[in-house]
């Protein structure tokens, strides 16, 4: 589109997004944190097209504007997906805490029942 080779640069920001990404994996920090280090990478995502759509748009490229726009688009639902399964996640992490808290009081239930039967004996 603009009579360019395109080149490539590694993104510093990106790179450090990826690595604090993996350390979560290696340190099995949990599916609450895994969501969280991928919704970061988006939200870097999100703020970098939207740049590139403000200098496109003073350029007058309005090709490229609306390429960029496809692309922000993308991000965003990609985002949007993530905090759906992050509430998922924790929705289900509650309820499962409910049932073993629950699981619990039976069995503690059960305990004083033996107890107090063992009493009345
Ligand atoms: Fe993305």
């Amino acid at each position: 589109m603009f009579d360019t080779e395109p080149s490539a640069k590694k993104c510093a920001g990106m790179q450090g997004l990826i690595k604090e990404g993996s350390e979560k994996i290696e340190e099995e920090a949990g599916d609450a944190a895994l969501i969280c280090a991928a919704q970061k990478a988006e939200h870097y995502e999100i703020a970098s097209y939207g740049s590139l759509i403000a200098w496109a748009t003073l350029l007058e490229e309005t090709e490229a504007v609306e390429l960029l726009e496809e692309n922000l688009q993308e991000e965003k639902e990609t985002d949007e997906k993530l905090t759906e399964i992050a509430e998922s996640v924790v929705n289900a992490e509650e309820a499962e805490e409910e049932t073993d808290s629950e699981e619990e009081g039976k069995t503690e239930n059960l305990k004083t029942r033996g107890k107090s039967n063992s009493r009345s004996r």
